[in-house]
């Protein structure tokens, strides 16, 4: 099928690279014109892995091509996927600026043929509407011949895990389609049926991917229920870690005791200093303000966001019950993205922490597998990023494990510590092997652990 994918961060290069790799003919669409001469050569502008690999063999196959030109994107696809971002506003509503600009292109650059307009951007409950409505505005404005629209929008939420998206796409736990017209809802089953018949899948004995079929506003809400639960069950471990914190328990133990009840699951219930990262931040605040939008008080989620917030700064009052002034003192971050296998720094809990400890006068040091070899690395204020961790380490007071990197669990600490002024180190994540960094002479603080 003919596909055009607008916006290619990670959502929409992802979707169109893995659409390319199952035989759609897809033409990406971008405005930042940088990006996609880098995507043109082959180059991916973002990391994710697994993704260079896609992208080069369907540019080799001819399957995917990259353009700034909104109209050959939208004359050429059936079926037009919306993934730009959604970023947060100061209120905690969406920004849906990017998403209505593109929608108006749309309208303006509509030809003949039935096309199904995709919303992949994760946009406010009611958004398949209005953005229909912003379609026919652009097709009213524009000077082709066209007058009747014939097009459908549907809600396909994105469920990717930044990280693992490649695998992701191609293995959904589920797909969500969000309309109540038949035909747009047979042409996304078409799209996708060689992934619901796990075609890419080395794995012929999986079962075919559950397709959920509902009304438009439900799979808008799908898509924020389950970050909020996602962010929810984060929050409640947190909470749980810091009652271990004064009781003496151990939150791992008590963990794996709750997970092990089918009812709960033992997944996100690794306590630490906090989720972030470009969704679950933005699609809780986004939630809480369309509840305040319809008269109602969103107060479990609110607490979620609250406790989110006291477990970032945590790891601050950590360092000053062993420290004590933190002023003048050094502190190494191991880590600065949001969560492993990305180069995202986006709301990444890092960012916060280094803020705070420099408000109180310390200095901040950072080593990330990725941010310390990438150009990002120079346009963080308040974190002198170190390109070897045995920089990092020297001189440092105490080390912060803030992403759980897995080559951070086969560091020669013992080296480490004789690098550093005082063996502290707190493991944001309760990654590390407390016994193994106690051997090593490391005054170990975890979080609940
Ligand atoms: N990142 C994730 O893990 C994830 C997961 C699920 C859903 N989502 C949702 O998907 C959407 C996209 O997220 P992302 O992380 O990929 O965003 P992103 O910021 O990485 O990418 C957005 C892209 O859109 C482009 N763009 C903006 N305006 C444009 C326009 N008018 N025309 C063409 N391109 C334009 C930007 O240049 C950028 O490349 C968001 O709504 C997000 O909430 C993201």
């Amino acid at each position: 099928m003919k596909v055009c994918v607008i916006g290619t961060g990670y959502v929409g290069l992802v979707t169109g690279a893995c659409l390319a790799h199952i035989g759609h003919h897809v033409i990406c669409v971008d405005n930042n014109e940088e990006k996609v001469k880098l995507m043109q050569a082959g180059q991916s502008p973002i990391y994710e892995p697994g993704l260079s690999e896609v992208l080069q063999s369907t540019i080799a196959a001819g399957t995917i091509e990259f353009t700034t030109d909104l109209a050959a994107g939208v004359q050429h696809g059936e079926v037009l996927f919306i993934a730009v971002g959604t970023p947060p506003l100061p209120s905690g509503e969406s920004d849906t600026q990017y998403v209505e600009a593109v929608a108006r292109g749309i309208g303006r650059n509509l030809n003949g043929g039935y096309k199904v307009i995709v919303n992949k951007s994760t946009v406010p409950i009611g958004s398949g509407d209005w953005v229909r409505m912003i379609i026919l505005d652009g097709l009213s404005e524009s000077q082709t011949a066209l007058k009747e629209a014939n097009f459908d929008v549907v809600s396909n939420p994105e469920f990717l895990r930044e990280g693992s998206a490649i695998y992701d796409t191609f293995n959904p736990d589920r797909i969500v389609l969000g309309s109540d017209v038949p035909e747009a809802i047979a042409v996304m089953k078409e799209l996708y049926a060689p992934i619901v018949n796990r075609e890419p899948s080395d794995d012929k004995t999986l079962p075919p991917v559950p397709v959920l079929v509902t009304e438009l506003s439900s799979a808008e809400m799908v898509k924020y229920a389950a970050n909020a639960f996602l962010a929810t069950k984060i929050s409640f471990i947190n909470e749980v870690a810091n009652i271990c914190d004064r009781v003496g328990a151990d939150v791992i133990q008590v963990a794996q005791g709750i997970g092990l009840d089918s009812r709960i699951g033992n997944k996100f219930l690794q306590a630490g200093l906090g989720w972030g990262g470009s969704c679950f931040p933005k699609d809780v605040a986004a939630l809480v303000h369309t509840a305040d939008d319809y008269g109602y008080e969103a107060a479990l989620l609110k607490a979620t966001v609250k406790t989110n917030q006291h477990q970032r700064l945590l790891v601050v009052e950590k360092l000053q019950q062993i420290l004590k002034i933190l002023k003048g003192k050094t502190i190494g971050l191991l880590g600065l993205t949001f969560k492993p296998d990305t180069d995202d720094m986006r709301d990444a809990p890092a960012i916060t922490l280094a803020g705070a400890l420099t408000r109180l006068g310390a200095k901040v040091k950072a080593y990330d597998p990725l941010i310390s070899h990438s150009e990002i690395r120079h346009t963080l204020s308040n974190i002198t990023v170190e390109t070897d961790i045995e920089t990092l380490a020297t001189g440092c007071d105490a080390l912060v494990l803030v992403t759980d990197w897995k080559e951070f669990q086969a560091l020669d600490y013992d080296k480490l510590a004789s690098l550093m002024l005082h063996s502290v180190l707190v493991d944001g994540r309760n990654f590390l092997d407390k016994n193994a960094l106690q051997e090593a002479g490391f005054n170990y603080i975890g979080m609940g652990h």
